[in-house]
């Protein structure tokens, strides 16, 4: 399992780029990213050098944590999955090339792709002493034209992106990334119901294509929770001393939110139900809400099934049981 926190080559490199700069002026950009997102925009307003520097310190931790979860995920299920070449759209700085290369050793050919300069260029600037990301590759344009030019790719990732793209674009881009996916496509949205909503119907559309689902579901069916439910997960993640000043956070860790689908062209991979919430541990029970490979199913595990209960007691939320 690869641990969620940035690794040390990155913090480094993020720390060394923030010095020099005010760390007040790094905060009130992040505010104001920040709020832009949650009014439900875009990274349009990722416009500066200090702009994309409070971008990846106020968020790249937390994506770089719901990517590393889903890749651990994705891991478990296909434990021989060995990828030599990633592509990552909507890279920004870079987040899902740095945990791509921290979840498979095998990886040697990084290709970034994104509309935005200043993510790009500090994305760049991050991967400058990097041992595994810096002969990455890294293309400025429009999604869905540089990804028609790429070269398809073991693994290709879209994180926290097609959530800032149109519903007919969305289309479109599922399609050509399936084309791009030589073996797997691992797309992560927020863990928010307009997220989910996001994630199921990519999922559909290429399952149609012939996709199999390697995580989180147990199935290439129909999605069995309905609203207001949603499918999502969360990972804890620690907070370094500038991310806390940048958010103007007190708490050392975050909660990230996260809803994610890993899909295969590998037509034969074995999956166990997956934990959908946090069950609920009593010593008379363990009540856990599963998606198991025939639904959805509550599961109550009493304690006088001993070795049951002290199997269940351990699962969390988004764990893979048997
Ligand atoms: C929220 S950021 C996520 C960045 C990174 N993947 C991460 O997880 O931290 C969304 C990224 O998608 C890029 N993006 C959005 N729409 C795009 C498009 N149509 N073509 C290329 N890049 C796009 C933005 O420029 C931005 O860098």
């Amino acid at each position: 399992m690869t641990s969620p926190d940035l690794p040390a080559e990155l913090k480094a490199a993020l720390d060394a780029r923030l010095r020099g700069f005010s760390r007040n002026d790094a905060a009130d950009r992040a505010a104001l990213i920040s709020k832009t997102y949650r009014d439900g925009g875009g990274s349009g307003t990722i416009k500066s050098e200090t702009d994309a520097l409070a971008y990846a310190l106020a968020r790249m931790p937390a994506t770089y944590a719901a990517v590393t979860a889903s890749l651990n995920a994705l891991c478990e299920i296909r434990p021989d999955f060995a990828p030599g070449s990633l592509l990552d759209i909507g890279a920004g700085p870079g987040t899902a090339s740095w945990a791509a290369a921290e979840a498979f050793p095998s990886l040697q050919d990084f290709k970034l792709l994104d509309a935005n300069d200043a993510l790009r260029m500090l994305a760049l600037d991050l991967v400058r002493d990097s041992t595994r990301l810096r002969d990455a590759s890294y293309e400025r344009g429009e999604a869905r034209a540089t990804l028609a030019k790429a070269e398809p790719a073991d693994l290709v990732v879209a994180s926290y992106m097609i959530g800032e793209t149109s519903d007919a674009e969305q289309k479109a881009l599922a399609e050509l990334m399936w084309q791009k996916t030589g073996d797997t496509l691992l797309v992560v949205e927020p863990g928010t119901p307009a997220g989910y909503a996001r994630i199921i119907a990519l999922r559909e559309r290429l399952i149609a294509a012939g996709a199999h689902v390697a995580a989180p579901c147990p199935h290439d069916e129909k999605c069995p929770l309905a609203a207001p439910d949603w499918c999502h997960f969360t990972q804890r993640l620690q907070r370094s001393r500038a991310h806390k000043q940048i958010k103007g956070a007190e708490l050392p860790f975050e909660d990230e939110k996260f809803a994610y689908v890993a899909l295969t062209r590998a037509p034969d991979v074995a999956r166990p139900s997956r934990v959908l919430a946090q069950p609920v541990v009593t010593k008379v029970e363990v009540t856990a809400k599963l998606c198991t490979p025939v639904g959805l199913a509550i599961t109550k595990t009493p304690r006088r099934a001993k070795a049951d209960y002290a199997r269940a007691r351990r699962w969390r939320w988004g764990d893979a049981v048997d």
